[in-house]
């Protein structure tokens, strides 16, 4: 369409005045939070939800750390900020359509309720006295209501269920899902550790890292323990791997360069060997070891700037996604020289997993250790004796998760939305659910609170927490 050009110009002039009063007020709005000046990673540049209107105006530098703490960023700014995120439930989506029907609600660890414009609402919620699956389900459920609270848009209406518990129930929202193609239609939701862990250990997450940090930037990697760490109960193992965790105890027993124990605590003098969360990073070598599913550690070590060893993980996660692991062999091999078209000739053919390994180290952020950790003395050995390799290999995975923001209140609203749009866009919605609207979230959580406490703190307060 034919505009005369002075009126073009003028609508250009206009747009660009706006543009730079737009500007100017995001500066001074971050100046006034403080957030100004601490761009520390990489600058980011997104859309804006007013810029359709035009191109080449439409970018607005914002500073990554300030959008860290956003939980009002829309869909195209997360997949921008936090680039595979939601891999998995993108993934997702690609199964296809499914009809979603109404389940037992006695099912353990059960919850199945409604968003109906913009609204939480519970509809069952399967009987418990097990105090992890109350508060974990509760924890989701605040982390859910937050996600829809914050939403920039209005989240498609939907119905949803899922499970506290490790066993895969089938079309729900579940903590974990085997690294390998399965016949259950099973999504990644967040950890309920990114609203809290209420143990002495451990609390909210942005807790934790604010002391992972405090402990990071007081010790370099080259000043940490020259030792594998892990604390555990022996008897938590994959059903696959019936002796994962005593192997470990086994070949690290006695040994100099291993500080790995069965977890030991007296009730009553409350002295054991329970370390903090964030004393983990103070080694240079994290070993993870998966429970009877996935351990909810993970996310914790992630944080950390040490080199996290591992057997190859059975079990997926939405932080296990992220991960971005290297095999022994290849790594120990790939330094050397050794050829590797050799790999074939072990005779032994891995079952496809879903999350891909690396073969350079350059770019891996975890290591693969062999499954009864046989070699995870000679890949302690060939760490010490290549400084350079570990220390990449840590930096790499401190830098992509906490440095990316992937452990960031603002990634996990993003999660939690991407999907419930996920979800929305392949869920039919069975006719079993009927028209039931459930309660709605702010009534349900005021009913959980019981007579246990009378709500004082302050005094006697046993449950409270160090600092
Ligand atoms: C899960 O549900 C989908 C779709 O409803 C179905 O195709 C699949 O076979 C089910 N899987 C199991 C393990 O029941
Ligand atoms: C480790 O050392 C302790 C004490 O020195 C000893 O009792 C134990 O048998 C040793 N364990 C192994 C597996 O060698
Ligand atoms: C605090 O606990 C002690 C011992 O359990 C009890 O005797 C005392 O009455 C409690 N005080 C208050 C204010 O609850």
């Amino acid at each position: 369409m034919a505009r005369t050009m002075p009126r073009s110009l003028f609508r250009t002039a206009i747009l660009s005045f706006t543009v730079i009063a737009l500007c100017t007020v995001a500066v001074l709005f971050q100046e006034r939070d403080g957030r100004f000046g601490i761009r520390d990673v990489r600058g980011l540049v997104f859309q804006v939800p007013f810029s359709r209107s035009g191109p080449g105006i439409s970018q607005l530098a914002l500073e990554e750390k300030g959008s860290f703490d956003r939980l009002d960023l829309g869909e195209e700014q997360c997949r921008e900020i936090f680039p595979g995120l939601t891999k998995d439930l993108d993934d997702a989506v690609q199964r296809g359509t499914f009809v979603f029907e109404k389940s037992n609600p006695d099912y353990q660890g059960l919850v199945q309720g409604r968003i109906k414009d913009g609204k939480l609402y519970i509809l069952t919620t399967a009987p418990s006295n097990t105090i992890e699956i109350l508060h974990q389900r509760t924890a989701i459920l605040q982390q859910l209501h937050r996600a829809l609270l914050t939403s920039p848009t209005t989240l498609p209406n939907t119905h949803f269920a899922f499970v506290i518990n490790d066993s895969p129930k089938n079309n729900s929202w579940a903590f974990a899902r085997p690294n390998k193609e399965s016949s259950y239609n099973t999504w990644l939701m967040p950890h309920y550790g990114l609203w809290t862990w209420p143990a002495p250990t451990l609390g909210p997450i942005d807790t934790i890292l604010s002391r992972i940090s405090t402990l990071e930037s007081s010790t370099p990697f080259t000043q940490k323990y020259n030792k594998v760490i892990w604390r555990g109960t022996p008897w938590f193992n994959p059903a696959g791997q019936p002796n994962l965790r005593k192997d470990l105890l086994h070949v690290t027993a006695n040994k100099s360069w291993a500080d790995v124990a069965k977890l030991e605590r007296d009730r009553e003098s409350r002295k054991g060997n329970v370390l903090r969360i964030e004393a983990f990073c103070r080694y240079k070598y994290v070993v993870y070891t998966e429970g009877v599913t996935y351990s909810g550690r993970l996310m914790y070590h992630q944080a950390c700037e040490s080199v996290l060893l591992t057997p190859p993980l059975t079990w997926l996660t939405v932080s296990a996604r992220w991960m971005k692991p290297i095999a022994a062999e290849t790594l120990m091999g790939a330094h050397e020289q050794v050829e590797k078209n050799g790999d074939s000739s072990m005779g032994w053919k891995k079952p496809r997993e879903l999350l891909p390994t690396v073969s350079d180290w350059h770019d891996a952020n975890a290591i693969y250790v062999k499954p009864d950790f046989s070699n995870l003395e000679a890949v302690v050995e060939f760490l010490d004796s290549h400084p350079e390799i570990a220390q990449r290999v840590a930096r790499n995975q401190r830098e992509s998760v906490v440095g990316g923001g992937y452990l960031s209140s603002a990634a996990e609203v993003c999660y939690w939305r991407a999907l419930i749009r996920g979800w929305a866009s392949v869920a039919t919605i069975d006719r079993s659910w009927g028209i039931e609207l459930g309660e709605r979230f702010e009534d349900w959580i005021l009913r959980q609170v019981v007579e246990r406490r009378d709500g004082t703190r302050g005094k006697n307060d046993s449950g409270s927490h160090d600092s």
